[in-house]
């Protein structure tokens, strides 16, 4: 069986000092890529900076006779995390969008700086990485892009308002690059992984951070960050050697005949919820036209509401 190969690929994966990122970048260089190993080397909690940890893991690729680089600046300073790739290795195919850190709070107590932090380094840091490496994957005519979400930000997650709003930020930011890239062989992927890190293991007891270990990950992302793997815009939820794709479902909805009132939406409320008949929408194309073509259903002007608290829809 012909081996998944890297060679000739350069690979930034963000957050690469620690935990996931550090297997995504041994595994990508055992495989071939040259890999940029950036990681600002704070805290968990994204205070102070160090070189150690991406230092750590460029030595560990280099003694495995592998190719790396360390890079140090924050994620928010994209500009110059992609130039590391480009003074070292001269190009640049494969985005990792992994650092992170957590400032979790119940909702009351998030304060300002807990808010904007988790956006800096997850949503901006992951925007202003993927900005600045975009030209340069739109010359090497490939681009793998991946961007880490969570469980957190798909279901909601008790203490973690800040965090989840930026990863399923993350997600919008995904479905538009995978629009906008998919003509320059650009492809851009999220996924919503589980692993013991440093992150996790104030949250896990510490057998499960042992067990679920960053390797059960690592091929995941690595497999979509190759040629050979089509999906683009995709939603992966992974731990512990399951791999899964999600999607929206939506239910088949209802249609308020005659006058948009309140009362009219109560009575309909069972089948507006009634995911035993639903469809999956793909594209804001499919999501419009459904919208479109109750409206050319509609008799226009006939239903123009009457009572008052409706809504005239014609308007
Ligand atoms: P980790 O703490 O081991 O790794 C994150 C790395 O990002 C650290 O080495 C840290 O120094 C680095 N980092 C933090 N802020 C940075 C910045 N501004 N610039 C550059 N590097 C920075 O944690 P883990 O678990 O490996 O997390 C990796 C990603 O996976 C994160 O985005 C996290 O939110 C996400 N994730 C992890 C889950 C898990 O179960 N471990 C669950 C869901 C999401």
């Amino acid at each position: 069986m012909s081996q998944v190969r890297f060679d000739g690929r350069v690979a930034l994966v963000t957050g690469a000092g620690g935990g996931l990122g550090r297997a995504y970048a041994l595994l990508l260089a055992e495989r071939g890529a040259a890999v940029v190993v950036n990681d600002l080397g704070g805290t968990a909690r994204g205070e102070g900076q160090s070189s150690s940890a991406a230092d750590a893991v460029v030595a560990e690729i280099k003694a495995k006779g592998g190719k790396a680089v360390a890079n140090y600046n924050s994620v928010e300073d994209g500009e110059k995390v992609v130039q590391t790739a480009i003074d070292a290795f001269g190009r640049l195919d494969i985005v990792i969008n992994n650092a992170g850190i957590l400032r979790d709070k119940t909702f009351t107590r998030i304060s300002d700086q807990d808010w904007d932090l988790i956006h800096r380094v997850h949503l901006r840091g992951s925007f202003m990485v993927t900005r600045a490496a975009w030209p340069h994957l739109r010359k090497s005519g490939f681009g793998r892009i991946i961007m880490t979400a969570s469980a957190a930000g798909i279901y909601g997650n008790f203490g973690q308002a800040n965090y989840s709003a930026a990863k399923l930020g993350l997600l919008g930011l995904s479905n538009t690059l995978a629009i906008e890239g998919a003509k320059y062989n650009i492809y851009c992927n999220t996924i919503a992984p589980v692993a013991g890190s440093r992150l996790t293991e104030t949250v896990f007891p510490e057998e499960l951070v042992k067990a679920l270990t960053p390797e059960f990950v690592a091929p995941v992302v690595a497999y979509l960050c190759h040629d050979s793997c089509v999906d683009n815009g995709g939603l992966f939820e992974l731990g512990a050697g399951w791999v899964s794709k999600l999607r929206w479902q939506r239910t088949r909805g209802a249609v308020i005949e005659g006058s948009m009132t309140i009362e009219n939406i109560r009575d309909k409320w069972g089948q507006i919820t009634d995911f035993n008949q639903f469809d999956y929408p793909t594209s804001i194309t499919e999501s419009m036209n459904t919208i479109m073509s109750h409206l050319e259903k509609r008799k226009l002007g006939s239903d123009a509401a009457s009572s008052s608290g409706a809504v005239d829809v014609n308007a």
